[in-house]
């Protein structure tokens, strides 16, 4: 099946319900994205699919065909994935790091849908585990990303 993942089209042999997350990976070789429960729970595996923030260990692959996929690898290549990526730099949030291209996925979707989060929205949408507990780091970076004044300000 033909799929486009950052802007480019790939050829990809591989059954239809194999996981996005193996294709990506182990296929295309696009490491960046993470395996962390496998079960649709921590979003390490988290990519954007026309974007919006899916889980790739649970999309079946064919269903991405004809729509367009983007990793951590080209994250900034758009435009609020950049100023997210500088922000989490800013902030230091990375501690291990295993999680935190899912987080770059979730908060990327998030300010492109609604670019001036509210506090309860930020909550809502930021909740990719991390076994580090990066957690008030990652508020901290996505309420400077919306415009907050300080943290936790709506
Ligand atoms: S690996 Fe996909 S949600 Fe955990
Ligand atoms: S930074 Fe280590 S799991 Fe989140």
């Amino acid at each position: 099946m033909e799929l486009r993942i950052n802007q480019k089209t790939y050829q990809v042999d591989a059954d239809a319900d194999t996981p996005l997350l193996w294709v990506i990976r182990d296929d295309l070789g696009m490491t960046g994205t993470k395996y962390g429960c496998g079960l649709a729970q921590c979003g390490a595996c988290s990519v954007l699919v026309d974007g919006n923030v899916v889980r790739s260990c649970v999309t079946p692959v064919a269903g991405v065909v004809g729509r367009e996929v983007t990793t951590i690898e080209a994250i900034e290549s758009d435009e609020v994935g950049k100023r997210v990526v500088a922000t989490w730099v800013e902030h230091q949030v990375a501690q291990c790091g295993y999680c935190q291209s899912g987080q770059v996925m979730a908060a990327t979707a998030l300010l492109k849908h609604t670019p001036q989060p509210s506090a309860a929205e930020i909550d809502a949408a930021m909740i990719n585990l991390c076994r580090c507990g990066t957690y008030n780091a990652i508020h901290a970076a996505v309420h400077d990303l919306a415009g907050h004044s300080a943290k936790g300000d709506a």
